[in-house]
């Protein structure tokens, strides 16, 4: 439609995705063979048929799975390539990537290996495609809070290329309170703060990332809604929400695209940006997000402005790089 052709011409920030959710199975079958690596899976179709998932535990049991392809510096450098290369053809002039050190470092990769490919990727989308990127290391938050400050002493040699740290995996009984001191550690190296909260759990997740973690941005924030008073509070603030229509749908956040919050989001003066959290896994990159709400009839072109002015706006880019992207 012309609101499609609209959509993908917008220049736009993407600031929800995890490159480990970038691995396309195509890829993931390249480096189980290039590796050595078993994967239970016999071919490409079988890979995208089991991805049917009824919650976000289900998703993180196969998602975490798939990275065990992922070795040495070259396979991240190439899971990062081919989403660099994606999103340059969504129009995506900016990326702020999710990385998780612990799934990796937990089955004996180094972080080092990590960082290299990743930032090799980095500075190659700069000069291949004029896609500026940053880095977000997130910490697993079912695993325990050592754990979590064990990663962020591990990262110290690479701060100065590390814009901030986020919170993800399983959320429900793994509240923002649980990681308070990790993040006021952060805070205190000059690390950006983000956090899922308010995907599968409850709106008192939300009023902690903000009390307790002291968070820039909110990851999701579905839930939020539920919580009138806490909407002022975010709308007030001006708190950008990284809203990720298609992985709401395929974990069951939603029940159905038309019922997707993100127009409600909209009207009650919230600044959401779209997102695709983990494209290979959720059936498509920003554009596709974009164009599924859409499609339903929830976004407008005006609207599309706005999501697109909002991802510059709700970037850790400094002020005068986003006034050169508005
Ligand atoms: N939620 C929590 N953790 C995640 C997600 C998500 O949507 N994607 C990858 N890790
Ligand atoms: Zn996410």
């Amino acid at each position: 439609s012309d609101l499609d052709t609209f959509i993908a011409g917008l220049p736009k920030a993407e600031l929800h995705m995890h490159i480990e959710g970038s691995l396309e199975p195509e890829l993931m079958f390249a480096l189980a063979e290039r590796n050595g690596v078993a994967i239970p899976f016999a071919s490409v179709e079988e890979v995208r048929a089991a991805y049917s998932f009824s919650n976000l535990q289900d998703f993180l049991d196969i998602y975490y799975a798939g990275a065990g392809v992922l070795i040495t510096a070259q396979d991240f450098h190439d899971l990062a390539a081919a989403y660099f290369a994606r999103a340059a053809a969504d129009n995506v002039r900016h990326a702020e990537i999710f990385f998780d050190p612990q799934t990796h470092t937990d089955r004996g990769i180094d972080l080092a290996t990590v960082m290299e490919g990743l930032l090799s990727a980095i500075d190659e989308a700069a000069e291949r495609h004029g896609v500026t990127a940053r880095l977000i290391l997130c910490f697993l938050r079912h695993l325990d809070e050592d754990a979590a400050f064990a990663t962020l002493e591990a990262a110290e040699p690479w701060l100065d290329r590390i814009t901030g740290v986020g919170l993800d995996s399983s959320e429900v009984g793994h509240p923002p309170a649980k990681f308070a001191r990790v993040f006021a550690a952060a805070r205190a190296r000059g690390l950006r703060i983000v956090a899922h909260a308010g995907e599968e759990g409850p709106p008192e997740y939300v009023h902690e990332a903000l009390d307790l973690l002291e968070i820039e941005r909110l990851d999701h924030g579905n839930r939020a809604l539920e919580d009138p008073a806490l909407v002022v509070r975010l709308a007030r603030s001006a708190m950008t929400f990284t809203v990720c229509p298609l992985s709401n749908l395929k974990l069951c956040v939603v029940d159905d695209i038309a019922d997707h919050p993100l127009p409600r989001m909209l009207r009650q003066g919230l600044r959401v940006t779209i997102n695709s959290d983990d494209p290979a896994y959720f059936g498509g990159y920003v554009n596709d997000n974009f164009r599924v709400l859409a499609a339903a009839g929830g976004i407008d072109r005006d609207d599309a402005v706005t999501l697109a002015r909002n991802s510059f706006l709700g970037s850790f880019l400094p002020d005068d790089v986003v006034a050169l992207h508005l």
